[in-house]
């Protein structure tokens, strides 16, 4: 009896322990808007990933880098080979030395990992107030709950700092950020890009784009390693029913 008693009260602890790691850093549970890759049939909406990379190129690049993708890997979101180029040369990059080893700055070109909008960390924490924007290639992997803490957060900026609480100035009062007080400015609003699929750019629309993308950015081969995975069940089922059919044949005779 005391057994289990003893064991109840440990499952009861395990099941409160794993309902506070719901909540975020921040004090407020996570919003979760349900994407698409979620579930063993789930995959990337490529037209989300696109959109997502809109606001990525438009908007967070300004402060922040993303320097596990090349410029080529965004044909995977549907930019074509032209675009891809554009999008490169966009910005500049050192090249290496010439003849006389003077080193000029050249386009960015397809083949370049996404070029960081600052020369330097101390140049990007400079320009923000002290605080450094994170690179977010592995954002979606680095932080508790992955694209819904990216999706709570972008969503989570509250304009009246609540009771109880004090914000330094410069900083911005978020309800899923940890320690509340954040140095990044709210970012997204209301037709803050313009969509090239027609996709009306609503606060959540750009959120959960936003997110998808940078989960893509994590984990660009989500895509064929679970459809690799459906192929490996679906060969097994097969195989497994070959077996069974042989070993019926084999002992058929057999008592
Ligand atoms: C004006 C510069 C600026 C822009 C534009 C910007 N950010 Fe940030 N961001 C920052 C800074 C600065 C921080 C560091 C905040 C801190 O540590 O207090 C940050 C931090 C973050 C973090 C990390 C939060 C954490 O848990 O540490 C995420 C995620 C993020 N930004 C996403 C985005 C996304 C998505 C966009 C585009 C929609 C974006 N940011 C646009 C400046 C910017």
């Amino acid at each position: 009896m005391r057994k289990l008693i003893l064991s109840a009260i440990t499952a009861a602890g395990l099941m409160a322990s794993s309902g506070a790691a719901l909540a975020s850093g921040g004090g407020e549970p996570l919003m979760k808007p349900g994407f698409s890759w979620e579930g063993f049939f789930g995959r990337y909406d490529q037209a989300q990933l696109k959109r997502g990379f809109e606001i990525f190129n438009g908007v967070c690049s300004n402060c922040h880098g993303l320097r596990l993708v090349a410029y080529r890997n965004l044909a995977a979101v549907g930019l074509t080979e032209d675009e891809i180029k554009a999008v490169a040369s966009a910005r500049e990059i050192a090249d290496t030395p010439n003849d006389e080893g003077e080193i000029r700055m050249r386009p960015g070109r397809p083949s370049d990992k996404y070029i960081n909008p600052f020369p330097n960390d101390k140049a990007a924490a400079y320009a923000n107030g002290g605080a450094l924007p994170p690179d977010l290639s592995l954002m979606a992997k680095a932080r508790v709950g992955g694209p819904n803490y990216i999706y709570s957060l972008m969503q989570g900026f509250v304009e009246e700092v609540p009771e109880g609480h004090s914000i330094p100035e410069g900083k911005y009062f978020n309800k899923y950020f940890p320690g509340n007080a954040i140095s990044m400015p709210p970012q997204l609003m209301e037709d803050l890009v313009t969509y090239t699929d027609g996709t009306k750019a609503t606060v959540e629309q750009e959120a959960a784009d936003i997110s998808a993308f940078l989960n893509w950015a994590a984990e660009p081969e989500l895509n064929d390693r679970k459809s690799l995975g459906l192929k490996v069940m679906i060969f097994l089922a097969v195989f497994t029913a070959l077996l069974y059919a042989l070993k019926r044949q084999i002992w058929k005779n057999i008592h």
